[in-house]
């Protein structure tokens, strides 16, 4: 049996153009990057739009995108991939990375800093000029497919001393910044997204620049473009405009109650 891990990261194309907007000239980065074989490492909050430009990017490129969510159990062997038991015989099988290496997929290791140390170790090599791949298990050294592109996302907002990356591994990267876009570009992705109207999805995103700046006051992280469309949505489906706030924006927020209450009021201002 495939682990979970590499089911769940089956390489793809992208058939349908995904919805991007963009916001400056990361595409044309992105691509500069891609032509001239350089890794990229995506920084920026949660919810701003990090996955879906490299959807976006997969599909302009035309490469298969292999997507892996790291977390604290992630092994290298997760990567890499593993003999297996079949039948009575032991057959290997590769890892979503080691797949990624041989078709000259982009390779997107979300939430990087979450993985175990080892799986740098097997990163480096990849990410600068030697663009190699070692399976020790099977004593094989893979030379990545010209096409092959590794892509990591990183959020700033959680970094703790224990978890920051190396600057050995920061150093290999060309780095893109991502935040929340500008008010009225916000306001049209979470009109298209959650089909609503303009005026309401520019309230929505006032409300996130709202709690944005009240961060100091206990939020480790303003409300992200993700939850204003989940608001929309819900709005979308007939809820009202207080409630959809209150459940896809205040309350996932926060678990403290006066925080709750000071987001509650935030909401009456707006709405
Ligand atoms: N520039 C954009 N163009 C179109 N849609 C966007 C854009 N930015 C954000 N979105 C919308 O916001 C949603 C959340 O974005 P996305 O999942 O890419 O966030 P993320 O940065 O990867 O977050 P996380 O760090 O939590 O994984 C997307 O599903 C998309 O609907
Ligand atoms: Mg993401």
């Amino acid at each position: 049996m495939p682990s979970q891990n590499s089911l769940e990261a089956i390489g793809h194309l992208i058939s349908k153009e995904p919805y991007y907007l963009s916001t400056g000239d990361e595409a044309e980065m992105f691509e500069a990057a891609f032509n001239a074989r350089l890794p990229v490492m995506i920084k920026g909050p949660t919810g701003c739009g990090k996955t879906r430009f490299v959807e976006y990017m997969s599909y302009q490129l035309k490469r298969p995108l292999i997507t892996v969510a790291c977390h604290e159990d992630l092994f290298a062997s997760d990567l890499l991939g593993r003999y297996l038991l079949k039948k009575d015989e032991t057959v290997w099988s590769d890892g979503p990375l080691t797949r990624a290496v041989r078709m000259g997929a982009i390779c997107y290791l979300d939430e990087i800093v979450e993985a175990r140390k080892d799986t740098t170790v097997v990163i480096h090599p990849l990410t600068d000029t030697r663009r190699t791949l070692s399976i020790d298990k099977k004593g094989e050294l893979i030379h990545a497919h010209p096409d092959f592109m590794m892509v990591i996302s990183y959020n700033p907002g959680y970094q703790s001393v224990l978890k920051d990356l190396k600057q050995s591994t920061r150093q290999r990267f060309i780095s893109l910044e991502f935040n929340y876009l500008e008010a009225s570009k916000e306001a049209e992705i979470v009109a298209h997204e959650g089909n609503i109207d303009i005026k309401t999805a520019s309230k929505l995103v006032s409300l996130a620049k709202k709690i944005r700046n009240i961060r100091e006051h206990g939020l480790t992280e303003g409300a992200s473009t993700r939850l204003l469309i989940y608001a929309a949505q819900l709005i979308d489906q007939g809820i009202s405009v207080y409630d959809a706030c209150r459940s896809a924006v205040c309350f996932p927020l926060t678990d403290d109650v006066r925080l709750q209450e000071t987001l509650n009021d935030l909401i009456e201002d707006i709405f």
